[in-house]
């Protein structure tokens, strides 16, 4: 009797073990094609670059000493914003080392603070202009700029939005060798303001010059074209020219409730005249809530209607590709119903039929130590598309739209091929 039943609870605890290994399974399965955490951090490439970043800055003030004209190098330490996530991080650090470039200091840059596993990584396993253009690590910070020393001034700036960057310019034109900015500079208020239009054409310049992915970045990039057949736009390789488009997961549902409730307008660069005026009708009134609803959160006929404008202006496009962090597949199935309709097609007035290809952020091909470079990727995906239609709710789109609208040396995004949701 005791051993049957010991029996029966040993079947019960086997059972339930199974249960849950197959759930796991089951969660881990679908987590990872949601960009998931059960990946191992590529470490010892960490490792390495950042002792790569030590000899490039230390080879670097080395070649300095050697140049009559930069015998009394100066620098500046910029305090960033603390946790903030890849777009609003990358974006602040493009924008710090243009301010350091554009006074004549030498940017002592950050590690790459990671957020979800609360770690700092070396940044040129992310941006390469901001860590080797007049760039040095902070490593190198007590050597340089020595704590006490009459040479290093700590500043905080205080400003209006319509003077702040002057402010900020003037401050470090300062004398001493090492600026030590003491508060964050800017920020979304900032850049989401009128002000920051008078930034743009130089910050454009900057980013254009500048502005470079890792090459782990590049790599999953270049991967990722190949096998999803995604031709890069003006340039006649092989692949299909292609849509992105930017959606985001039902909790961006919250931040666009928020939006509503405090009248925001659109983030960033999104607020640009020439970006803004790219908006899909009707326009954005940010003092009406349904429109902020609309606008943050668009419908899929919405996301439809924004397709549909941009196959009318080039009918050759026939791929779309979605940049997202997880968004239901629900949503995902019921517009590739929508895409690949070849009624709603032709009732949309589409010269060459539905859409052919619709890939997604979840196909990016990439092995399990790339995970912290797929966000990069996704966003070079998105600069790279012929057209991108994006959220001006969010950061990162409107972070898309800056590097779109800078181009290259060569040649710059315009705006026709961008429309905000
Ligand atoms: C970027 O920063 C802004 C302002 O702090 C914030 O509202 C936004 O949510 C951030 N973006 C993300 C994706 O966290
Ligand atoms: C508010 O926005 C919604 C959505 O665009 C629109 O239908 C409505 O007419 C607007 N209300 C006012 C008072 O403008």
């Amino acid at each position: 009797m005791k051993s049957a039943s010991s029996y029966n609870r040993l079947r019960a605890q086997v059972l339930l073990l199974a249960i849950v290994v197959a759930l796991y399974l089951l969660y881990s399965n679908y987590s990872s094609t949601n960009s998931n955490d059960n990946s191992t951090p590529p470490y010892s490439l960490y490792a390495d670059l950042n002792q790569k970043e030590e000899e490039i800055g230390q080879k670097f003030l080395e070649s300095l000493e050697l140049i009559e004209t930069q015998k009394n190098p100066k620098f500046v330490l910029f305090r960033q914003h603390e946790g903030t996530d890849f777009g609003n991080q990358t974006q602040e650090i493009l924008l710090h080392h243009h301010l350091a470039l554009q006074s004549s200091r030498f940017y002592i840059y950050q590690p790459f603070y990671w957020k979800s596993r609360n770690e700092q990584l070396p940044l040129s396993a992310f941006l390469l202009g901001a860590s080797q253009e007049r760039a040095v690590p902070a490593s190198f910070v007590e050597k340089l700029c020595p704590k006490g020393s009459d040479d290093v001034a700590h500043i905080k700036i205080q400003s209006t939005q319509e003077d702040l960057w002057n402010t900020a310019l003037s401050a470090l034109k300062r004398k001493e060798k090492c600026i030590i900015m003491d508060n964050p500079i800017i920020d979304t208020a900032y850049l989401s303001s009128p002000t920051a239009e008078s930034i743009w054409p130089l910050f454009q310049k900057h980013l254009a010059r500048w502005f470079q992915w890792s090459p782990q970045i590049l790599d999953i990039v270049e991967r990722t074209q190949a096998q999803l057949n995604l031709r890069r736009q003006f340039s006649n390789l092989h692949g299909e020219p292609y849509i992105a488009l930017h959606l985001h997961r039902k909790e961006f549902l919250e931040h666009c409730k928020t939006a509503a409730q405090q009248h925001l307008g659109f983030m960033n660069w999104a607020n640009l005249p020439a970006v803004l005026s790219t908006t899909l009708p009707p326009r954005l009134n940010p003092g009406n809530d349904s429109s902020v609803m609309e606008h943050c959160s668009p419908s899929l006929s919405r996301v439809m209607d924004a397709i549909d404008r941009q196959v009318r202006r080039k009918p050759y496009l026939r791929s779309v590709h979605i940049i997202h962090d997880g968004v239901a597949s629900t949503d995902l199935r019921k517009l590739e119903n929508a895409l690949k309709n070849p009624g709603r097609a032709q009732r949309a007035g589409w010269t060459y039929g539905p859409i052919k290809s619709l890939t997604h952020s979840a196909m990016v091909p990439h092995e399990p130590e790339e995970v912290d470079f797929l966000v990069g990727a996704d966003v070079e995906l998105a600069r790279r598309a012929e057209v991108f239609i994006g959220n001006g709710y969010s950061s990162l789109s409107s972070y898309i739209v800056a590097l779109r609208m800078a181009g290259d040396l060569v040649v710059a995004g315009i705006p026709e091929a961008i429309t905000l949701l």
